[in-house]
């Protein structure tokens, strides 16, 4: 790496941060598209002065990651309509007078899905759970039009909360919220996009599933686990044993990484370069497949 006067600065700020792969995505994609570009990590308690250091320092962009999403936002001179909506921010791009603020976590997602043709506009779709990562997919649903969108979460208020917030914003939006163990209300003649976006299954346990009963897996066409660690998920396994399709979250990492990186420099990554660098994240991450 050739750093001098002219090198352009990105970093992500977040508390902690040691394990983050945005450095190992960025400081690759500068390294291919031959930007003179390098992306370091800032550890951080203090996400208000950080925003402002960071402008005054002329970084061109930042990724923030937990627990700054929300708390960068007030800093923010611009903000994205659904990174708004959503209430978190995890990259800033550099406009006249500060950062301008996107959601690329869920933009990740959203390009994924277009990718391996998932469909969401006029789908019946259904999300598990209902914390910070659930209320930013159920926003893009209702931002992608789907035609129904049924909140299951073991504490059905935070399932509620979420449905009502976007009723407020998406007005006549046609969602509701049921606690888990009531996936029965899902329609024995329809088939439904699932997306998983709890924690049950993540490493180390991997053989742990929200839901194991058959019926419900029965109705999933395409089922989604924004989990990349392991690189299949024992919800995924059940989709597939009920013959429904699945897909893993580690392209979601992958393309979060490549649209910040799109919007900091004006360049366009292919899919062979994003597939290198999904390559790289799996040899990092002890992902074989
Ligand atoms: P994130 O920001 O990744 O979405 P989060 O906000 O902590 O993380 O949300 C975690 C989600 O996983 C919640 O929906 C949580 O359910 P509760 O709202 O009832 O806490 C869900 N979750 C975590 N452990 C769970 C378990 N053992 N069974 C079912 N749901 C679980």
């Amino acid at each position: 790496m050739n750093i001098r006067g002219t090198t352009k600065v990105c970093g992500i700020i977040g508390n902690p941060i040691k394990h983050s792969m945005s450095p190992i995505i960025h400081n690759y994609l500068a390294k291919v598209k031959g930007l003179d570009l390098v992306y370091v990590p800032f550890e951080t308690t203090n996400a208000v002065a950080a925003v402002a250091g960071a402008y005054e320092l002329n970084v061109l962009g930042m990724n923030v990651t937990v627990p700054h999403k929300n708390a960068v936002i007030p800093q923010l001179k611009e903000i994205d309509s659904l990174a708004a909506n959503i209430g978190a921010v995890n990259t800033l791009v550099r406009v006249d007078g500060g950062f301008k603020g996107y959601n690329t976590d869920i933009l990740g997602l959203k390009r994924q899905l277009e990718l391996e043709n998932v469909p969401l506009k006029d789908m019946d779709v259904v999300i598990v759970g209902a914390g910070g990562a659930a209320r930013a997919v159920a926003f893009l649903c209702a931002s992608e039009k789907v035609k129904s969108l049924t909140i299951l979460n073991r504490t059905v208020s935070k399932a509620e909360e979420i449905a009502n917030n976007i009723k407020q914003v998406f007005e006549g939006f046609n969602v509701s919220a049921y606690t888990i163990n009531d996936y029965s209300v899902l329609e024995n003649e329809k088939k439904y996009v699932v997306i998983q976006t709890t924690n049950v299954g993540l490493h180390p346990n991997n053989l742990e599933a929200p839901i194991y009963d058959k019926t419900f897996y029965d109705r999933v066409l395409y089922g989604v686990d924004i989990i990349y660690n392991p690189s299949k998920t024992k919800f995924m396994q059940l989709v597939n044993e009920s013959g429904g399709q699945s897909f893993g979250g580690i392209k979601m990492l992958l393309y979060q990484g490549v649209l910040a990186f799109e919007l900091w420099t004006g360049t366009s990554v292919s899919e062979e370069e994003a597939n290198e660098v999904l390559q790289l994240l799996k040899k990092e991450l002890n992902i074989d497949e």
